[in-house]
């Protein structure tokens, strides 16, 4: 059997299932067929790499060498995936992915420079050695910005990092600079002939100049932006994959790896337009945005109210906006929120979710948990559908949620989310915040909607206040 063709038909089988299953996952209907497609994909594909590497080696003493590598590190890699993937919370998924993007990175940088060291094939002209030189520095480039950026997401996602914008002076320069820099780094290293020793030292530097790079660029973006970051560094882990596919000769690698990157690069796209932020700025490590880091402006006083005025306010409401955010999550309280707003529709309150497309921590995060507990999907309106109805609203129930509804992003044009729409809550009459503190959201910034007259703080943790009400509104 022709080992070499039954594998390249295999990478077309897995590369049509892949964008069968990007497809899928377009659609919450189609989601799960989606992921099946992705997984089939998927052992296709790895049965087919596996084959070709014995059938490579086949002959040589490296067969079972290679196999047992191949092999070893299929266990160990996916018992580790299927580990984290099983104990990782939802709300621990946006640093995971970022982890995991790091991976791709390395593993991109590992190719390249593993294709230095192998060099070009014997008898190849001089133009296929400088393209395949050309593939190894772009692979590098491509890999190393991925894995130091990824690393930085990941450590300001699970807040081993602060969030707030590292604002170096000259900071767009850097990165200009660094580009530049790249530019004439790859010239000299095709140019230069192999046999002079310094090439290795030119592929050293350009791998020092990326990672610095990667670092810079993510760590100049501030906590808000992050999402779009994530799903930017998807994208780069795609080229990253693509540039490895061009440098080993697999076609499934480019294929797979342009579908990530192009579908990573227009998923940041949306968001950014979702968040009123400009994408060239974002990808370009907050290029021309001079961010402001303190917030030293005196808000006032607010106001506190307990559990039993909440439901006094309830009761008498006819009709209540619950935008929930990333501390109903953190409190498991899409539950007792379900159970609150199946007895308040039975009293006959109009009871509507308003969702920002950012709350949470990754996308669709309230739509998944408000799906999870059973609440009506007709009821769980975007942001841009509840919005002009705040007016009309009596109460507002703001669980967990403190960016999604900051009013500093429309009036303070200083703020750092200034520009990015958000849900206009303080036009109810009500407000009521349910908060354990007086602390910042995600991007770091006070929330002036906490010291508003209509605004009122529940504090103490989501699951419990809402436990309490049920136990009031008996
Ligand atoms: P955040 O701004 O993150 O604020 C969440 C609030 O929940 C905090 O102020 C916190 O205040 C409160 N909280 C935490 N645990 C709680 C608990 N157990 N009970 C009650 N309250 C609790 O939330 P948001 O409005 O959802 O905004 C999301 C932010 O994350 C945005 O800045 C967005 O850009 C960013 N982000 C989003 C994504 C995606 S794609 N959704 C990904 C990464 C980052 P206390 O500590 O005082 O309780």
């Amino acid at each position: 059997m022709d080992i070499q063709a039954v594998s390249t038909a295999a990478y077309i089988v897995a590369s049509l299932l892949f964008v069968l299953s990007l497809a899928g996952l377009s659609k919450h209907e189609s989601a799960k067929s989606g992921l099946t497609y992705g997984m089939v994909g998927m052992a296709v594909a790895l049965a087919a790499t596996i084959a070709l590497v014995v059938d490579d080696s086949a002959g040589t003493d490296n067969r079972a060498l290679a196999l047992g590598l191949m092999v070893g590190a299929i266990v160990i890699g996916g018992a580790i995936g299927l580990w984290r993937a099983r104990v990782v919370e939802m709300t621990g998924m946006p640093q995971l992915i970022a982890l995991l993007h790091s991976f791709v990175g390395l593993a991109a940088v590992a190719i390249g420079w593993n294709g230095h060291l192998l060099g070009a094939s014997a008898g190849e002209p001089a133009s296929m050695v400088n393209i395949h030189e050309a593939e190894v520095a772009i692979g590098i480039f491509i890999g190393a910005v991925t894995f130091t950026g990824s690393i930085v997401a990941y450590l300001k996602l699970s807040a081993r990092m602060k969030s707030a914008p590292l604002v170096l002076p000259g900071k767009n320069l850097i990165n200009l600079g660094s580009l530049v820099a790249f530019a004439v780094l790859i010239v000299v290293y095709v140019v230069m002939e192999e046999s002079d020793g310094a090439q290795e030292w030119v592929l050293v530097a350009l791998t020092v100049l990326a990672f610095a790079l990667g670092w810079h660029l993510v760590a100049s973006i501030g906590g808000g932006d992050m999402p779009v970051v994530v799903s930017m560094l998807n994208s780069y882990s795609g080229w990253a994959a693509a540039a490895s596919g061009f440098l080993l000769d697999n076609d499934l690698l480019i294929v797979t790896g342009a579908l990530v990157g192009s579908s990573g690069a227009y998923l940041s796209y949306i968001m950014c337009k979702a968040m009123n932020r400009s994408f060239i700025s974002v990808i370009a490590g907050g290029f021309g945005i001079e961010a402001r880091t303190g917030d030293d402006v005196d808000h006032g006083e607010h106001r506190e109210l307990d559990a039993e005025a909440a439901a006094d306010l309830l009761r008498e409401a006819r009709s209540v906006v619950i935008t929930p955010g990333y501390g109903m999550a953190v409190a498991h309280a899409q539950y007792p929120v379900a159970e609150l707003t199946s007895r308040l529709r039975a009293r006959g309150v109009e009871v509507r979710f308003g969702i920002h497309p950012v709350a949470g921590r990754l996308p669709g995060h309230m739509n998944v948990l408000l799906a999870e507990a059973k609440v009506p999907y007709d009821i769980v309106l975007e942001m841009d559908e509840i919005n002009d109805d705040f007016p009309d609203t009596d109460v507002v129930l703001v669980i967990g949620a403190n960016d999604t509804v900051n009013p500093a992003a429309s009036d303070d044009p200083g703020s750092p989310i200034a520009g990015m729409p958000v849900l206009e809550v303080w036009h109810a009459r009500d407000v009521i915040a349910f908060k354990r503190s007086m602390a910042a959201g995600y991007a770091g910034v006070q929330n002036p909607l906490f010291f508003r007259d209509n605004t009122q703080m529940l504090f103490g943790d989501a699951k419990e206040r809402i436990d309490d009400i049920l136990h009031y509104l008996e």
